[in-house]
């Protein structure tokens, strides 16, 4: 049975439709990315799958359970990162295993650790800069305990070096601690190194076009990027989207 399953979901708003029969699944432990132009419905098809909106149509399942409408059952880290000003980063990258009562503060530190913000475990969100605040929020979500974890571009803010680290340190974490995660990207080489399905989504309204099968072998090491297979894969991933910008 799929981890998770998106059945035909369309979604409107002010009578503009954003996605239309959107359809595709998710294995479990499968690592799967979403590309599509910007203002496609990307992060509008997250706000589904978390229950924080209501499709028009089509059904969201999760491990065959149908959760259109349900918060809570997904790791979710939204493309602003919303940490809570009051609480510490510390306090707050452990907020979503607290409410579902899995409270580990050694691998909440660890990880602050390896995400290099040990030295501000006790500071304030505000005291942190926009990249810092992501890498906070990002390991709160890997935290949290749900089977699927979904990203909205949760390394937008990052620069090329701290980016290319983070990714392989959530793909380290992913090897030892298997999830699903869906992950929403605008990054072409981003998605190809990570993932090992990329989706990809027509303009407005959004139905899923494409689908590639991303097949280097893991664990993957940053020069496969270099290889002549990857940039095969990144053409093909760019020509599809671009054949839909217009351009
Ligand atoms: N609550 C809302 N009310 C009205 N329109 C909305 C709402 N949420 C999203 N939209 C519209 O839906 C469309 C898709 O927005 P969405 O944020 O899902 O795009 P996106 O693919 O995530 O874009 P980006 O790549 O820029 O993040 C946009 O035209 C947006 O204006
Ligand atoms: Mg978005």
């Amino acid at each position: 049975m799929p981890e998770l399953a998106i059945d035909r979901l369309s979604k409107s708003f002010d009578g503009k439709m954003v996605l239309k029969d959107v359809t595709f699944h998710i294995e479990p432990d499968e690592f799967v990315s979403i590309l599509g132009p910007s203002g496609s419905g990307k992060s509008t098809l997250f706000h589904l799958i978390g229950g924080i909106s209501q499709p028009d149509e089509g059904e969201i399942s999760l491990d065959g359970e149908r959760i259109n409408g349900k918060k809570g059952s997904i790791s979710y880290m939204p493309q602003s990162p919303a940490l809570f000003p009051w609480r510490t980063i510390l306090q707050n990258v452990l907020l979503g295993a607290e409410i579902a009562g899995k409270k580990d503060l050694p691998a909440a530190v660890a990880m602050l650790e390896k995400a290099g913000l040990k030295e501000y475990e006790s500071a304030y969100p505000h005291q942190l800069s926009g990249g810092m605040q992501q890498r906070a929020a990002f390991i709160r979500s890997l935290l949290s305990p749900q089977p699927l974890i979904c990203l909205d571009e949760p390394f937008s803010a990052l620069d090329e070096f701290t980016r290319s680290e983070m990714q392989q340190w959530l793909l380290s974490i992913w090897m030892e601690h298997r999830r699903s995660i869906l992950f929403i990207t605008h990054n072409i080489e981003e998605a190809l190194f990570l993932s090992d399905r990329i989706i990809i989504l027509s303009d407005k309204p959004a139905n899923v076009k494409a689908e590639f099968d991303i097949p280097f072998p893991r664990p993957r090491d940053e020069s496969i990027v270099l290889t002549e297979e990857f940039l095969t894969y990144k053409k093909a991933v760019y020509n599809e989207l671009k054949a839909d910008s217009g351009a």
